[in-house]
């Protein structure tokens, strides 16, 4: 496991960021979660474009290019050495002393390349359980920010209660996970909010819709309520660290047959294909 910030390499422990830098204080800079397959990293190009977009809804001046990022990326997973891991890229409005005006300094830019951590066996097994909470975010979703309060809270409760993930509902409906976003499978279709403010546009949901492609099951963007999310035959989320996930209790109340579904464990199965 590595670290690098702002052009050198340092260990994960050594300290690195001054007190008065932006992330530090405001939470104020962007990130990406980057998952690296037998030393190949997973749709970087998708990525980096999301990266980009939210340096720009946030006002970054950011002076590198995408070029500039797959490089560093590379070289820093090179460095590392591992094979399965992930790279945790943070741009942040850069070091400067507290005022909440825009310093005129660069971009900080720090990363880390880590082993992955893989999921519970029993959870990949026989699925895992879920809560709903209140989405409590602000209404700018999109962007990969640094400001993750209402998701640590909610996912800190959903801990507590001896779930995984925890389901955010916004007036009725629900828009995506803490950290993941969030698929429901009825008669055979599969169900995911639309792109919009109020989710981020996940990597993974991208590479979910390219394979139901392949695989012949209808990928419909289509918001649905917390009722019918619990009527559904099969829930399951996605992230860049977890993959596919099936949930299968939410709230307490068991998702279709209780086990991770028909379609679910064939999208999942078809992932590992993808990124081999
Ligand atoms: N989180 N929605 C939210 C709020 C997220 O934080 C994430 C990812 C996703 C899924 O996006 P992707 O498929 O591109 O990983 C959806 C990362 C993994 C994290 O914060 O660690």
């Amino acid at each position: 496991d590595i670290g690098y910030i702002n052009g050198r390499y340092i260990g994960l422990n050594e300290l690195a960021v001054p007190i008065e830098e932006r992330g530090h204080q405001f939470g104020d800079g962007i990130y990406e979660v980057i998952r690296v397959y037998n030393g190949k990293t997973f749709m970087l190009n998708e990525h980096l474009e999301r990266l980009i977009k939210s340096g720009n809804a946030i006002k970054l001046q950011i002076e590198h290019s995408i070029d500039d990022f797959r490089k560093l990326i590379h070289d820093a997973i090179a460095k590392s050495g591992e094979k399965d891991c992930c790279v945790y890229l943070q741009i942040t409005r850069g070091i400067s002393a507290r005022n909440h005006l825009f310093p005129n300094v660069p971009v900080s830019i720090s990363l880390t390349v880590k082993q992955i951590v893989p999921l519970q066996k029993s959870i990949r097994v026989n699925g895992a359980a879920a809560i709903l909470h209140e989405d409590e975010r602000w209404s700018n979703c999109y962007i990969k920010s640094l400001n993750l309060l209402p998701n640590v809270l909610a996912r800190q409760t959903a801990y507590e209660q001896g779930c995984f993930e925890a389901i955010l509902v916004r007036n009725g409906m629900i828009t995506e996970g803490t950290s993941s976003n969030v698929f429901m499978v009825k008669q055979g279709k599969l169900y995911t909010a639309p792109l919009s403010r109020h989710i981020l546009a996940g990597i993974t949901r991208m590479a979910v819709k390219k394979i139901c492609k392949q695989v012949s099951v209808d990928f419909i963007k289509q918001s649905f309520s917390k009722e019918e999310l619990l009527q559904a035959d099969e829930v399951f989320i996605t992230n860049t660290t977890s993959e596919i996930v099936p949930i299968v209790t939410v709230e307490g109340q068991t998702i279709g047959a209780g086990r991770p579904g028909e379609v679910t464990t064939k999208l999942y199965h078809k992932l590992q294909q993808f990124v081999a």
